[in-house]
């Protein structure tokens, strides 16, 4: 299902809507391989994403309003919980608040699919994913050691720890001041 926007968060001062969501198809998937390639050190391979689609997770893609890509979530529905797996912006168009509106979509699939809990892993290096998400209403519950693939400062690979992160669907949607249609 299509989650639904606050139109004021997604308008133009012309009125025109700027960005749209809309599920995530095999089509999508170069633009998404794109992106993940130009932002992560250890992007999820394109195998990963086709997998998400056909186990019929949540995934959506971000558009403008020419239809291209320029973000991106999937989310994994579990029993009355769900699990955001990635939720990326494309570089030019960062730090515009398209993070929020994602977020808010994944807030009202989880009302929608009955998920009580949503939770996230994320890079405790990752401080503005970090920051983002506290802001958000997420809280950090606990760290999964090693989870990550990483590289030390001369480049050796090695590990990194997840933070897990984790809020209550129906606190997240308080704060937002969203109401599931
Ligand atoms: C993390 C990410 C999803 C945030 O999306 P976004 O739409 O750029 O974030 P927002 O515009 O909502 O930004 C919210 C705040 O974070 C800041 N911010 C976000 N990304 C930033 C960056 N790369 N550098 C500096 N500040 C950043 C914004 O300036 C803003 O701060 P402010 O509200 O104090 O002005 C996006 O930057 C991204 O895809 N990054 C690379 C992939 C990634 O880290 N994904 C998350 C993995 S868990």
């Amino acid at each position: 299902m299509n989650a639904r926007l606050r139109p004021d968060d997604m308008a133009t001062p012309a009125g025109q809507l700027a960005y749209a969501l809309r599920p995530m198809t095999a089509a999508d998937l170069d633009a998404v391989e794109r992106i993940e390639n130009a932002i992560y050190d250890f992007p999820w391979s394109r195998g990963n994403f086709a997998d998400s689609l056909t186990a019929q997770y949540h995934a959506q893609v971000l558009t403008d309003a020419a239809d291209t890509v320029c973000g991106y979530f999937v989310a994994m529905p579990g029993v009355e919980e769900m699990h955001l797996l990635n939720i990326s912006v494309a570089p030019p168009v960062q730090g515009q608040g398209l993070s929020l509106l994602m977020l808010d979509a994944v807030a009202l699939l989880s009302r929608a699919d009955s998920a009580l809990l949503l939770w996230l892993e994320v890079r405790p290096s990752n401080v503005h994913a970090v920051r983002i998400y506290e802001r958000y209403g997420f809280y950090p519950i606990t760290r999964r050691r090693d989870y990550y693939p990483a590289a030390d400062a001369q480049g050796r690979p090695c590990r990194e720890d997840a933070l897990v992160m984790s809020a209550q669907v129906g606190d997240l949607l308080a704060r937002r001041g969203l109401r599931p249609a």
